[in-house]
């Protein structure tokens, strides 16, 4: 029997090349492998790209229903960025987050630990409006959360703050209760990247609720106090 000598580096080599392209392999480029060094016009295209993505999803009882795509308001190059739940009737109207009763509650949040809304960056779970105010079901929330992972690797967060049990069951799953895990920092993983979370209650709970507020005073002055720890300028 004839035994076959191989070069077993020439090998391996050459089965290098057929797995992996090979414009990849000898690309003269840094491989870009996290988002820290995006830029501002590949997070725009990034964001664009994902816009469309949602533009264009079908079969949607939330989309059917709404006038408008309310996708993001704020600074995309901003380190702190905001979950809340989804549109209500003036978000619809505007295309744009909290812009309606929450939305004034939230920017007095804001304001209360001196940050300007306009300089964090903001967006909801569901990007259409519920019909009747409804909360999102499960399957919407599960559904639209793939396109929250990935508006959350673009923005790329030094702080991740999760407003209310719809944000908080898109990345965390149903197990958790907002009343036992807010105001604690968490480690949230999203696509093999790990962001600084927090939850808090929604505004609109809160609204609903004002004896709350005490509680979301203590998160917001956590987040305050991260963001003094973190140097982050905002
Ligand atoms: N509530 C939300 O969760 N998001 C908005 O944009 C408005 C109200």
């Amino acid at each position: 029997m004839e035994i076959e000598h191989k070069n077993q580096n020439n090998n391996n080599f050459e089965d290098a090349i057929d797995i992996f392209e090979i414009d990849y392999i000898f690309e003269n480029k840094p491989i870009k492998r996290t988002f820290d060094d995006t830029n501002l016009e590949d997070k725009q295209s990034l964001l664009e790209n994902l816009k469309k993505k949602i533009f264009e999803i079908s079969n949607c009882e939330l989309k059917k229903n709404a006038k408008n795509l309310v996708f993001n308001d704020g600074d995309p190059k901003s380190q702190i960025m905001i979950v809340g739940e989804g549109p209500g009737q003036k978000e619809d109207e505007m295309g744009k987050p909290f812009v309606g009763d929450a939305g004034v509650l939230l920017n007095k949040m804001l304001e209360a630990i001196k940050i300007k809304r306009s300089k964090v960056y903001i967006t909801n779970v569901v990007n259409y409006r519920p019909p009747d105010n409804r909360k999102p079901e499960t399957s919407e929330i599960n559904r639209y959360s793939i396109f929250l992972r990935e508006h959350i690797n673009i923005i790329d967060p030094k702080i991740l703050i999760l407003m209310g049990s719809t944000a908080m069951e898109a990345l965390f799953g149903q197990t958790l209760r907002i009343s036992k895990e807010r105001g604690k920092w968490k480690e949230l993983i999203v696509n093999q990247k790990t962001y600084r979370t927090i939850l808090t209650f929604h505004p609109a709970y809160l609204l609903r609720q004002p004896d709350q507020k005490k509680y979301s005073w203590n998160d917001l002055k956590l987040i305050r106090k991260k963001i003094d720890e973190l140097k982050i300028s905002i």
